[in-house]
């Protein structure tokens, strides 16, 4: 359907598919490890089935043409890779536009232009990683149109380096990593300080990982995120003066008792303490999961959110609500804010025969309490980014 439904807009848009190469990557949901990823702590996200479907084709001239069928009002949208800036007033093309700027920052130099037809089936606003999906995707779409020497990591920390540094957001490395980098059936558990991974398989016998999105996007969520990042290090640097770290993450809950009182600002002690115990339930979670110990996993999920709620302070009542609601309802094992926070999803271990029931409840609930339509999605486990091949045949 998506297959037919680009192809024939990108017939249209464009002319033919002849030459033309067609993509996908995939958004991610966290299941524990949040906010640990500029902290130099674990993370644990999964690849999801939905994400980012691109369809490129190279151009004999220097113009870039941007389409994408979730933004048709705008049109299709002109640039050149002799004006690789961001816009003023932020579009969605300043995403692989930065891509296509931090490629040729690294000296891979664009041969020439390229048309560009994007579709994504994320959920807008929903914080399960859109943009890093987008990012990733112009990342492959360059990697492998042009012949870079890139390994698919290094494509996740140019991803990342671009949102950073031509889109303004200080995020971690966390969701460049996983539309990169997942893998069916499997989450990953990587070391950010290190970007040493290994993949634990999240097929679960009895239960299944219920994404809710809340549907509300708290404003100035950006600086909110880069706010909390300040926070952290200037935590980060007050340790530092008693004791030799070189991230949060280096930290045991039992040393950072120990050194805390060097941090004077209160408001910086309770995020690097969320930081260091996160990082460690992260390590513990993963632990108890290889063990086949879901209830213990849910648990670690409920203190994540307890702890994000109240020392890092990234959740909202609208989101509280829906995790502290599903706490209650039968068959739920844990249930946690998930991403970047101030709204978007929430994720939670169900019972097969519960779901149902949670759906129903949960969604009753919510629409009383706030007159909102949460909307509920299974997280299947996919692929990271990856060509599709069997889209358009080479003549
Ligand atoms: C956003 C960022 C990630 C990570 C999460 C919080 O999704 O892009 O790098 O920091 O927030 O865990």
């Amino acid at each position: 359907m998506i297959k037919e439904k680009m192809l024939e807009e990108f017939q249209e848009l464009y002319g033919s598919t002849e030459g033309a190469r067609a993509y996908f990557a995939p958004g991610r949901v966290n299941l524990i490890g949040e906010h640990t990823d500029y902290n130099g702590g674990h993370v644990f996200p999964c690849a999801l089935t939905m994400g980012t479907y691109g369809i490129a084709k190279k151009r004999a001239d220097k113009k870039l043409r941007f389409y994408s069928m979730n933004f048709e009002k705008k049109g299709v949208m002109e640039s050149s890779l002799d004006d690789l800036t961001p816009s003023k007033n932020g579009v969605w093309i300043d995403y692989p536009k930065g891509v296509m700027w931090a490629f040729q920052g690294r000296g891979m130099m664009l041969p020439c232009g390229l048309d560009i037809l994007i579709y994504g089936n994320i959920p807008n606003g929903s914080g399960l990683s859109s943009s890093a999906s987008l990012e990733v995707l112009t990342g492959l779409i360059l990697k492998d149109m042009f012949d870079f020497q890139v390994s698919m990591v290094e494509v996740a920390q140019i991803g990342q380096y671009s949102e950073n540094n031509f889109n303004g957001c200080n995020c971690g490395i966390m969701d460049q990593f996983a539309s990169a980098m997942g893998k069916a059936d499997h989450a990953i558990f990587l070391d950010t300080n290190t970007l040493n991974y290994e993949y634990a398989p999240v097929v679960l016998k009895d239960e299944k990982i219920v994404i809710t999105n809340s549907k509300v996007k708290h404003s100035l969520v950006d600086s909110a995120y880069n706010d909390r990042r300040n926070d952290s290090e200037g935590a980060l640097r007050a340790l530092q003066k008693v004791t030799d770290i070189q991230t949060l993450g280096d930290l045991t809950e039992a040393e950072f008792e120990q050194y805390k009182d060097a941090i004077t600002d209160a408001v910086q002690q309770k995020r690097a303490k969320h930081a260091v115990c996160e990082n460690q339930r992260t390590i513990r979670a993963v632990e108890v999961l290889r063990k086949g110990d879901i209830e213990t996993f849910g648990t670690l999920m409920n203190q994540s959110h307890i702890s994000l709620r109240d020392d890092y302070e990234v959740s909202c009542v609208e989101v509280d609500f829906l995790v502290e609601t599903a706490w209650e309802l039968p068959g739920v094992l844990g249930s946690r804010i998930t991403g970047g926070g101030f709204g978007g999803c929430t994720v939670s271990i169900v019972k097969n025969d519960k779901v149902e029931v949670f759906i129903q409840q949960l969604g009753d609930a919510y629409r009383e309490r706030y007159g909102l339509e949460a909307e509920f999605y299974m997280a299947d486990v996919g692929e990271g980014a990856h060509v599709l091949a069997d889209w358009i045949c080479e003549k």
